[in-house]
């Protein structure tokens, strides 16, 4: 499929990372970015349970039209997201993943004494210091090490690629893996471009050893810190503390350049998408499921149009949720199981993508 999809320039001659241009409606700000054709493989391992949690409160977008002037029918229009959640005050990102990791151990059947190792990906930690995992770790009452893992959108993907090394070595028997973000504490809320398109969530996966064709049959994991500034929160790190004038300026909040992102996700999935079927002999119709990072319903009908998959088998459920960054890819595949459309031996394609740029797409044989 490689060589005759167009959306799949051609492999370079090395091998080698090759890069891939970006046009923006300035021609002073068109930028060139990375790809790359290297992929791994990571099987004899299973995921043995999975569970999710979303707050309660329910924000539509006409309560975010009425409160901020937002223009009527934009945000569905332009991203097809009806409704999000977002996190009661007194609740933070930990607060999410302990619920949802919670409900992956009672759908596994297991107890916090045989979980051995936990691994959260989340860019809206509680706080610097500890990591959420340890919040989480203490919370549950685990004998395991924990860390976070910062990919921001990607940061499931990373961290099932990470905790599932653990797992294939032997040096974990039972790993949790999280996605969880509190996007709502990271937007400007009087932003129209970038706030109403997140929202708040946490999912969370068990691994364990599997069945020697179990796991991820193949996987691109993929950076490009050049594009750093298509999505960044510039102040309130150690390259510039926050005070009062960057607080006032609205820099810790996340800034996004929209319209790049956009194209650079359409081509940096359908790209990776390609890559990982050619690499794995697969037609896009022998996969059973696509989970696809919740990013905007226009990006991943445009990712997915050239590989004439039927939509049904493309999960979505951006109008609940809009974009929850690294619990979208957990909440998804929980809702999926929960539904009953994932059987022993499907084979599963997910891919998260964002900031850092990050991206991370593999085929997982349940
Ligand atoms: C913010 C946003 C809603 C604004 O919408 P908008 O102002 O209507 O802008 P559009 O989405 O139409 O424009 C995006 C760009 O992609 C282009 N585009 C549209 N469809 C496309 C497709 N199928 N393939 C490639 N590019 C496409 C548009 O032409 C536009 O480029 P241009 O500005 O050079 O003309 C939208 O850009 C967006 O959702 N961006 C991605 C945000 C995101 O998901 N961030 C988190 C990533 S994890």
């Amino acid at each position: 499929m490689q060589e005759n999809s167009p959306h799949y320039p051609a492999a370079s001659p090395t091998g080698k990372e090759a890069a891939v241009a970006v046009k923006s409606r300035s021609p002073a700000a068109e930028q060139t970015f990375r790809r790359s054709d290297r992929t791994n493989r990571l099987t004899g391992i299973r995921i043995v349970g999975t569970g999710s949690y979303v707050p309660d409160r329910v924000v539509t977008n006409h309560e975010l039209e009425q409160s901020y002037g937002f223009e009527p029918g934009w945000i569905e229009r332009r991203s097809g997201i009806l409704e999000r959640r977002y996190a009661f005050p007194h609740q933070a990102t930990s607060d999410l993943c302990y619920e949802a990791a919670k409900r992956a151990m009672e759908a596994a059947g297991v107890t916090a004494d045989e979980i051995d190792l936990c691994v959260v990906g989340t860019f809206t930690p509680d706080s610097g210091c500890p990591s959420t995992a340890c919040l989480v770790q203490d919370r549950l009452g685990l004998d395991a090490p924990a860390f976070d893992v910062q990919a921001a959108c990607s940061g499931f993907m990373y961290a099932l690629m990470t905790a599932s090394q653990f797992v294939a070595t032997g040096n974990s028997r039972l790993a949790l893996v999280i996605g969880g973000d509190v996007n709502s504490r990271i937007v400007d809320a009087k932003d129209q471009r970038t706030a109403p398109l997140f929202g708040d969530g946490a999912g969370a996966v068990l691994v364990s050893r599997g069945g020697p064709e179990q796991g991820l049959v193949c996987y691109q994991a993929g950076a490009d810190g050049s594009g750093g500034p298509l999505l960044e929160m510039v102040s309130g790190g150690t390259r510039k503390p926050s005070t009062a004038e960057t607080v006032a300026a609205g820099e810790h909040f996340l800034q996004m350049d929209g319209r790049n992102v956009f194209k650079w996700a359409v081509r940096a999935v359908t790209e990776t998408i390609d890559l990982v079927l050619e690499k794995s002999e697969l037609s896009p119709h022998e996969i059973s499921l696509y989970l696809l990072h919740q990013a905007n319903a226009r990006i991943l009908k445009a990712a997915m149009d050239p590989f004439g998959v039927p939509p049904e088998k493309v999960w979505s459920n951006l109008d609940r949720y809009g974009n929850t960054s690294a619990a979208s890819i957990p909440l998804a595949m929980d809702e999926a199981y929960r539904s009953g459309l994932i059987e022993p031996g499907d084979l599963l394609l997910m891919s998260g993508f964002g900031a850092g740029l990050t991206w991370n797409t593999g085929i997982f044989r349940w």
